[in-house]
């Protein structure tokens, strides 16, 4: 049995088309609501009609595409069973098993902790993991929002380790462009799934050093997501914020680093000084060809690599340092593990590339 997957979205948030060669149907895992428009034109240039729309778990960083996917196609909305969702109509439990598009062999297992409706998806070749476990160094979804639970995280990833090591593992974020690779990988490089490997103990208490920071705005995406919002803007969500993401790519304790930020029009008047800031662009390497451009002189150290580059930037130690990025998100995290690593004076530019532009 073969069939087609492929990512659809641009960022950070994943989402799943799920299609089998010479049928019509397709199913979306995850859908973001402002690409519900995109889906539908490519389902339609396809000739595809969604029959189901899946949530592996309420979503906390964006409002769910679900509900008006499931308007537009009149297709079931799959969640777990406890999800507080309004308008799911297909509600799973652990261990239920279908054939997905009447074709491929699918069972649900629950993997509660970042949330308690989230559940994986297990095909024949891969398993859909939500937020419960990321790539690499990515570690696995924020345990803190509500119905978070790290104990009930540590139980989920002992199941994971239980499963066929060669499932690649397709989760619902991933910031850094990670590709997807087996479960065995995930047991050598996660740190999530090695930490859960030792006890139970020591996992919560590598999640209690993690120490996140509020994200009160996430609270607002998951009463939308409850709500079955239709609308893109019914709640706030900020650009630019790896904000599922426990940070398992930076430094223990560098979340609660506090730095200063620059406005745009301080830096420029720097810029032209005797003694001008050195600027570090986090972005991708894509990024600073794009059309928000970047500030000429600028050394580029992508934002997954910074960690691992430090020494590159040692000659810069003594001088002000500016972090750019494009609104100022991943830059604040570039500073924050700068200021780590003892760099006396690191700001960030205030707005990013898109404050800067607007000068
Ligand atoms: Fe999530």
């Amino acid at each position: 049995m073969t069939y087609h997957c492929e990512q659809l979205n641009p960022h950070a948030c994943k989402s799943y088309l799920i299609a089998v060669p010479g049928k019509e149907e397709a199913v979306i895992i995850d859908p973001v609501i402002d690409h519900v428009n995109d889906y539908a034109n490519l389902c339609k240039e396809r000739g595809l009609h969604l029959t189901q729309v899946i949530d592996t778990h309420t979503h906390a960083d964006h409002i769910s595409g679900s509900a008006s996917l499931k308007d537009i196609f009149n297709c079931d909305y799959v969640t777990y069973v406890n999800s507080p969702s309004k308008c799911a109509t297909f509600r799973v439990v652990d261990g239920f098993s279908w054939d997905l598009l009447g074709d491929i062999p699918v069972q649900i297992l629950y993997s509660p902790g970042h949330t308690k409706d989230s559940f994986s998806l297990i095909l024949p070749d891969r398993i859909f993991t939500g937020d419960a476990l990321f790539l690499d160094d990515g570690g696995a979804g924020r345990d803190d929002l509500p119905g978070g639970d790290p104990g009930m995280h540590w139980e989920t990833l002992q199941k994971f380790c239980q499963l066929p090591e060669e499932l690649i593992v397709y989760p619902a974020h991933d910031y850094r462009d990670r590709e997807p690779s087996s479960l065995k990988l995930q047991k050598e490089t996660n740190p999530h799934l090695k930490k859960s490997m030792e006890s139970k103990e020591a996992f919560i208490h590598y999640l209690e050093d993690l120490k996140l920071g509020p994200a009160d705005w996430m609270k607002d995406v998951l009463k939308a997501n409850y709500a079955c919002a239709r609308d893109p803007k019914a709640a706030w969500i900020p650009t630019d914020a790896p904000a599922c993401e426990v940070k398992g790519t930076i430094d223990i304790g560098a979340n609660e680093v506090e730095v200063a930020s620059i406005p745009p029009s301080v830096l420029k008047q720097k810029m032209n000084s005797s003694e001008p800031p050195i600027l570090v662009d986090v972005r991708e390497a894509e990024e600073l060809v794009g059309p928000l451009g970047k500030i000429d002189g600028v050394i580029h150290v992508p934002i997954a690599s910074l960690s691992r580059k430090i020494t590159d930037l040692e000659p810069y130690r003594e001088k002000e340092v500016v972090m750019v990025c494009r609104s100022g998100g991943r830059a604040y995290t570039g500073a924050q593990i700068l200021s780590m690593a003892g760099f006396p004076k690191v700001s960030v530019l205030a707005g990013g590339m898109l404050s800067w532009n607007e000068l």
